[in-house]
């Protein structure tokens, strides 16, 4: 077979289960095109997307302006590594941190990768600054977190699947309940070698758990008390998806020049991923004023692909779109009218137990066991209807479209939810 001739979804589909390793189980519809909130299979037919690629596609599929950016970077100058300089790279650093408000970024590629820096410089900082003995450090993370698949990383995960069979595990991490300010009391209370407490600002792979009123403001101000770096993982819930630039932005109108007012919780370490590129490139970025950032020396730290050109400029158009777009405004707006019109469902049928969410990262909750194949069944029956979206746990479905989506294409997508569930009752 002819690398560029055009596959069947069965042949794309055969091709993966024989050569590629079965570390995913994807819904089976082989898609070749996309562009805005669209998608298209091999056989020319469309949906719309509800998972932006787990909210890394904020931005739409190939918006114009992200992949002209790309394309012209990638014919200027793609790679030098970071034994140079490179002329995007600083740019993109002045741009970023501008926008999020830090002093410093350090680049990344992927999510993962990330959240792995975002540890170091916080066990750096307790030794460095903080003064924990060497090797005493302890990190506080949440129940059911979802970080990435590293090997340190899942040795915090309380996933079996993700854990089973990957030990031995790092040490240093202390898990609390999720939204339980108590909890993290009593851990940064009970304990002197604290160095950070890393959180999503709403837990999306566990099922989009949206904490309470208050818990991020809270955990801040405990972490602020202790001496204890505030840690977001915004890799899903960053950059527009909720509503806000950033989930951490809480309920406040952000004073942010891309917001505006005082945040409401700001991390000391911020994780970002995914939407950075709109999808268009790995990238990733720690961000972090002075006082922890410059803990990182020459030799600590690196990546070869981090901070490459075409990176950078992707990311800086990435920005761009963001805030000229008014995406965050946009997932504001549509995200109140999804979770009203949703709402209605779980009056309609006893399918549907609940509709949760913030801005357009939202999930609703199946009536049915955790194990019982019904959230993937509804998943499958909406592809027929031309909506793509995936269970996330057991019986949780999320709905994350792209937050270029107009009013008119959210009202249609919801009529296709609600017959597809309507029918599906029956
Ligand atoms: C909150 C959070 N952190 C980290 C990651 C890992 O990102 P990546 O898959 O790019 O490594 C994810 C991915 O879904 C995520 O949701």
């Amino acid at each position: 077979m002819a690398v560029l001739e055009q596959l069947t979804s069965q042949q794309a589909i055969d091709l993966e289960n024989k050569y590629g390793a079965h570390n995913y189980h994807p819904l089976p519809v082989v898609l070749s095109k996309g562009e805005g909130v669209y998608l298209w299979d091999v056989e020319g037919k469309r949906y719309y997307d509800f998972l932006s690629a787990y909210s890394a596609v904020n931005q739409g599929h190939c918006h114009p302006k992200i992949v002209d950016a790309m394309v012209n970077q990638a014919k200027q100058l793609t790679l030098t590594s970071r034994a140079f300089y490179n002329d995007m790279l600083g740019r993109y650093e002045k741009i970023a941190t501008d926008f999020f408000g830090f002093d410093k970024l350090l680049p990344m590629n992927t999510g993962a990768e990330a959240v792995e820096t975002a540890l170091k410089i916080c066990r750096k900082w307790a030794y460095e600054v903080k003064g924990i003995a060497e090797n005493e450090a302890q990190i506080v993370v949440c129940e059911n977190n979802f970080h990435g698949r590293t090997t340190t990383i899942i040795s915090f995960s309380n996933d079996p699947v993700a854990r089973k069979n990957f030990g031995p595990f790092t040490n240093g991490f202390i898990k609390i309940e999720y939204d339980n300010l108590k909890a993290l009391e009593e851990a940064l209370e009970s304990n002197k070698n604290i160095a950070g407490f890393m959180a999503e600002p709403i837990q999306g792979e566990a099922g989009v758990y949206v904490p309470s009123e208050g818990y991020l403001a809270g955990a801040k101000a405990l972490c602020k008390k202790h001496n204890v770096l505030f840690i977001a993982d915004e890799v899903q819930t960053g950059i527009a998806r909720t509503g806000r630039l950033l989930a951490t932005c809480g309920n406040c109108s952000c004073e942010n020049k891309n917001c505006s007012g005082e945040p409401e919780v700001k991390a000391d370490i911020l994780i970002l991923g995914k939407a950075l590129s709109g999808g268009a490139y790995p990238v990733s970025a720690v961000l972090a004023n002075d006082a922890i950032m410059n803990v990182i020396k020459p030799g600590n730290h690196g990546s070869t692909f981090g901070g490459n050109p075409v990176a950078a400029a992707v990311a800086i158009a990435a920005l761009e779109v963001v805030r000229d777009e008014k995406l965050a405004e946009n997932a504001d707006k549509l995200g109140k009218i999804f979770r009203e019109e949703l709402g209605k469902l779980v009056e309609e049928t006893k399918l549907v137990n609940l509709v949760r969410g913030k801005g357009l990262l939202n999930a609703i909750v199946i009536n049915d066991t955790e194990d019982s194949d019904t959230a993937w069944n509804i998943c499958m029956r909406l592809r027929d209807n031309g909506l793509l979206a995936k269970p996330t746990h057991g019986n949780i479905i999320r709905f994350a479209p792209p937050l270029v989506m107009n009013e008119e294409q959210l009202k249609d997508c919801i009529s296709i939810i609600k017959k597809t569930i309507l029918e599906f009752d029956k």
